[in-house]
C-alpha cells in the first residue's frame, strides 16, 4: 500500500487504521452472512473474524513484525475487560499512558529500554580517556546517564533530550538538583556544534540519518557513541564489547576519522 507512507502515516496510525478497517470488513460479513443463516453470531467468532481481518490488513499495510503481537491482543483484551465490566474509559487511560511512555516507539520506532550502570562507566572512562567535556544523550529516556556523567570529574556540561512525555519529567525531575540539563527537545532539532562526546541508544531505524548529522554537526574533536546499533556501512572506530549480562557493544566513531571529504575507513 504505498500511499501510507512513513511520513504521512506512522505505525501506530496505520495499526488503528487496520482495526478501523477490519471492524469494517467484519460489518460487511455479517450482513452477507446473515442473508444465509440466521443471526446472533456467538461473540467468539465475531472476535476471530475483527482479529483476522486485523491481521490480514496489518500484513498489507506493512507494520514491522511485533506489531502483529499488538494486532492479535487488543481486540480479545478490550473483548475480556469489557465483559468483566471494567470502564471502558480504562482503555483509553491505558493508552493514553502508552503513549506517554511509548511515543517515540510509534513515532520514529524507538522503543524504551535504559543503559545499565557497565555502559555508564565505560561512557565515563571513554570521557576520561579523551577529555571530552561536553556530554550528549540524544533521547535521554529516564535521564540516568545525564545525572551520572554530569557528577563525573572533568565533566564542563551533561545534556539530554527527549520527546516522550513521562521519561521526560522523570529525566527533568532526576537532574532538579545538581545534575544536567534535560531539555523538551526532538533529538533532529537538536544542534552537536559544542558537543565532544555524543550518546545514543536508538534502534536500527535513525542510524544512517544521525551519522549523517552527526558528521554534519560535531567538532572534530568529537566522539560518537552508540549503544548496541551500528551504523549501517561505516566501520566504527572502536567497537568496545562490555562485560555485562547482554554483552552490550559500543559503536565508538572518532570524528576527525571521518571528516575532510576523505573516505572514512573500510566504509563500505
Ligand atoms: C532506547 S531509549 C534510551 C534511553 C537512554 N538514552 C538510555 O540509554 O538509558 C531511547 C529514547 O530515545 C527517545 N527518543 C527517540 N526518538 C527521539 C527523538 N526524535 N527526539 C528525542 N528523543 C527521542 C525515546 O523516547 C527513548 O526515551
Amino acid at each position: 500500500m504505498k500511499f501510507l507512507t512513513e511520513q504521512n502515516f506512522p505505525p501506530i496510525a496505520k495499526a488503528l487504521l487496520a482495526q478501523f478497517f477490519a471492524m469494517l470488513l467484519l460489518g460487511l460479513t455479517v450482513f452477507l452472512l446473515a442473508q444465509f443463516v440466521a443471526p446472533p453470531f456467538s461473540d467468539g467468532f465475531l472476535l476471530f473474524l475483527q482479529t483476522a481481518y486485523a491481521v490480514l490488513l496489518t500484513t498489507l499495510f506493512v507494520l514491522p513484525r511485533w506489531w502483529y503481537l499488538i494486532q492479535i491482543l487488543l481486540p480479545g483484551g478490550l473483548y475480556l475487560a469489557l465483559s468483566a465490566g471494567a470502564n471502558p474509559l480504562l482503555a483509553l487511560v491505558l493508552f493514553v499512558l502508552l503513549v506517554l511512555v511509548f511515543k517515540n516507539a510509534f513515532l520514529e520506532r524507538v522503543p524504551l529500554y535504559l543503559s545499565n550502570q557497565t555502559t555508564r562507566l565505560a561512557l565515563a572512562q571513554l570521557a576520561r580517556e579523551n577529555q571530552l567535556r561536553r556530554f550528549m544523550d540524544l533521547g535521554c529516556g529516564n535521564g540516568l546517564n545525564v545525572r551520572f556523567m554530569a557528577e563525573q570529574p572533568g565533566i564542563d556540561a551533561a545534556l539530554g533530550v527527549e520527546t516522550a512525555p513521562i521519561p521526560l519529567w522523570i529525566a527533568k525531575l532526576r537532574n532538579l538538583r545538581g545534575g544536567g540539563t534535560v531539555l523538551a527537545q526532538n533529538l533532529w532539532h537538536t544542534s552537536l556544534f559544542d558537543v565532544s562526546l555524543a550518546y545514543a541508544f536508538l534502534s536500527p531505524e535513525p542510524m544512517a540519518k544521525l551519522w549523517q548529522k552527526v558528521l554534519q554537526e560535531m567538532p572534530d574533536q568529537g566522539f560518537f557513541v552508540s549503544n548496541s546499533f551500528a551504523v549501517p556501512s561505516v566501520t566504527p572506530s572502536e567497537i568496545w564489547q562490555l562485560n555485562d549480562r547482554r554483552q552490550t557493544k559500543l559503536y565508538i566513531y572518532k570524528i576527525a576519522e571521518f571528516r575532510g571529504g576523505d573516505l572514512p575507513p573500510s566504509s563500505a
